[in-house]
Formats: structure tokens, sequence, C-alpha cells
């Protein structure tokens, strides 16, 4: 699929021949370039006539259309104008329609949705040139198989990861942009001590064994498939009422922090006890007094001796809350994710290749 452009190229360039023979061959040339332009395309012409376009049209003439190579799960998100996502950027064309893929700017492959087998689950037509792979990935590293398999595919990279191309956290918090609107917890709502909503129960988990052993020294209210039912509508009222969640991470891993934190916590108004990767990791997206990490204490039965003082201790139990009077938590989205995408094609469209996803997503 050679555009007529190099071919033009070829022909003023040629270093050999006499001034009159290269100035026919330049008619010809020329000629021949009119009339591929203005005869009708053949069944090839259209992409690469629009590929040429797109190298020539800055996005603000032209919106990038980005490829979402599946659904995230195979299951249909809402999408929002990246201009009413994150104010100050151009929209895209957002699509998981496969048939925009020879002029797609840049294409996102959720990495779950292909991990089955990534060789055939890719594209497999060529890649047209200046397009964009992104490698998408929400999941923690002991959750994404045959990362191998992608070595070299890559332009981008899009994680919960802050050494991300693209840096999509579960969660962040962000001062108050007018006046502050919520900042008090209501104690009054406050009737219940500890819960934890777990759907994925394996016993070999740290998680798991924590939890074990800090049950016998506290009450906790486990919810989920097996426990205590949670019906998905009540689930953030049920946990309003806790004074304290579990925000245990299924896997350890470096910025590795969900909406068990971000939302269930949270969203909730429980004070976060958290077991992932380092307080000092945490404290990087957290002040250090919003929430409680396991390692604050040498075993389960000293943090369950905690609790149960803090929990009757309502002023030393608010401090737990005073960031709330100048940051309020943000909660991630998938739209917000591909908007991201968006907004960086628009910033930075330099050639890069990811040597390798799998060496750095550990
Ligand atoms: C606090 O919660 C209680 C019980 O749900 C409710 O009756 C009361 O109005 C709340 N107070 C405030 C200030 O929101
Ligand atoms: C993307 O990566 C591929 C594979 O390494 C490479 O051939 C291509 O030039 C890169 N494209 C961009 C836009 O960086």
């Amino acid at each position: 699929m050679d555009a007529p452009r190099p071919a033009k190229t070829r022909c003023a360039w040629h270093p050999c021949l006499s001034g009159l023979l290269l100035q026919l061959l330049l008619a010809v040339c020329f000629f021949s370039y009119i009339r591929v332009s203005y005869d009708s395309p053949g069944p090839l012409a259209p992409s690469a006539w629009e590929r040429a376009e797109s190298t020539l049209q800055s996005p603000a003439q032209r919106p990038l259309l980005i490829l979402l190579w599946t659904w995230p799960f195979h299951i249909r998100v809402a999408l929002s104008p990246c201009s009413q996502i994150l104010p100050g950027t151009a929209d895209c064309e957002l699509t998981a329609n496969r048939a925009v893929y020879p002029r797609a700017d840049a294409v996102i492959v959720h990495h779950w949705d292909v991990m089955s087998n990534p060789r055939s689950l890719l594209p497999q037509s060529p890649r047209p040139p200046g397009q964009h792979w992104v490698w998408f990935s929400m999941e923690s590293p002991s959750h994404s198989l045959r990362l191998a398999a992608l070595d070299g595919y890559f332009n981008l990279t899009m994680s919960y990861r802050r050494d991300s191309d693209i840096f999509s956290p579960y969660g962040w918090l962000e001062p108050w942009s007018g006046p502050a609107v919520h900042t008090q917890v209501n104690l009054s709502t406050k009737t219940q001590l500890v819960a934890w909503v777990v759907s994925n129960w394996r016993p070999n988990l740290a998680r798991v064994r924590y939890y074990e052993e800090l049950k016998v020294h506290l009450p906790v209210d486990v919810y989920g498939r097996g426990h205590l039912r949670l019906p998905r509508g009540d689930m953030m009222a049920t946990l309003a009422r806790y004074k304290f969640y579990l925000a245990f991470e299924n896997s350890q891993h470096p910025d590795y922090i969900t909406e068990k934190l971000w939302r269930n916590a949270m969203e909730a108004w429980a004070v976060p006890v958290v077991l992932g990767p380092s307080r000092k990791n945490y404290e990087s997206f957290l002040p250090s007094d919003a929430f409680i990490h396991v390692d604050d204490f040498p075993r389960p039965q000293e943090l369950a001796q905690y609790l149960l003082e803090l929990a009757k201790d309502e002023q030393r139990y608010l401090t737990y809350f005073r960031w709330r009077e100048r940051l309020q938590p943000r909660l991630w989205s998938w739209a917000l994710a591909f908007c991201k995408v968006c907004r960086k094609l628009q910033w930075d469209q330099r050639y890069q290749t990811v040597p390798s996803v799998a060496a750095w997503f550990t």
C-alpha cells in the first residue's frame, strides 16, 4: 500500500539521468501523481489517503481516533467527551469498532482480554505508520499472565503504577476547588466496628492469613460470597456504618492500591486499615494520618488492640479525618483512563517502543 508521495520522491532524487530524461520522468511522475489523486480510489486507497492526512493535520483540526481493541473485560462501559472529563483536552474519537484499525491513531489493548493468548488476540494486520499501541492494565502483575509475549509490541503503558507512561491510579486526593463541602465525619452513623468485603477468598493469600489471626482478637464483619450478604446497591450505605474498613489488597506490588481503599473505605468514611505495599508507598498517595497500616504493628493482635482503643477514643479517631478539611478523594473510571490516552497523544507524539512490559511490570 504505497502512498503516492514516496514515488514522486524517488523520481526527483534519481541520480544518474541527464537533464532531459529527468524532466521527462518528472513529468510522468507528476501526471501519474495527479491521476492517482483525482481518479476514483481503488479499494485500498482510502486508508492510504486518510493516513497521509493524519500526518499532515494537527489534532486541533481532526480529532484523534482511538480504538479500544476490546471493551474492558468485554463489557461495554460509559464514555464521555474528553473535553468534559479532562477540561482543556480536545475531544478524541473513541470507539471499539475494529473496522477503524487502519486509520486509528492509537489502539488501547486491555491486557486481561488478550492474555489468554496474546499472539493471536492482538491486532494481526500490519500496523499503520505512526499508530501507537497502548498497553493497559489495572490488575496487578500477580494477575497479569503472559506478559513476555508482549515484548516489543507496545509504544506506551497505562496502569496504576506511577512510572507508567500514562498514570492511571484507582483514586487520588485533590484540594477542594471551592469551599470544602463535606469535612466532618458523622460519628452517630458509626455504629459498627470493622468491615471487610472480599469476593475472592483464597486461604493462602497474605490477606486471608492476616485476617484469620486478627479475628481471634477483634470482631470483623466479612461480606461477600460465602459470608454476610451485601446487596450491590446497599454496599456503600452498609460500609458507612463502620468505623474501620480492611482495605486488604489481593497481592502486594508497588503502587497497587485499589478501589478497596479509594471506594470501599474512602467513600464510606471508614478509616482504612491497609495491607498492600509498604507504608512509605501509601504515603506517596495519602497523608500519613489518613490510614492505618498493618505493618505499624508487630502482630495482628496489637493491631486489634489499637483498633478497639481507637473506637472508644472519639478525639483520637477524629484525627484520621483531619485531611478531609484540605483534600477530597476522587475515583478513577474507565472513561477517565481512555481520556488520559487522548490527552497524552495530543501532548506527546514521540516515537518510542516499550522493550519489555514483563521486565517492568513486576
Ligand atoms: C448524623 O447521622 C444521624 C444518624 O444517621 C442523623 O440522624 C443526623 O442527621 C446526622 N447528622 C448530620 C450532621 O448529618
Ligand atoms: C511503536 O512500536 C512499534 C514496535 O516496536 C514500532 O515499530 C513503531 O515505530 C512504534 N510507533 C510509535 C508511534 O512510536
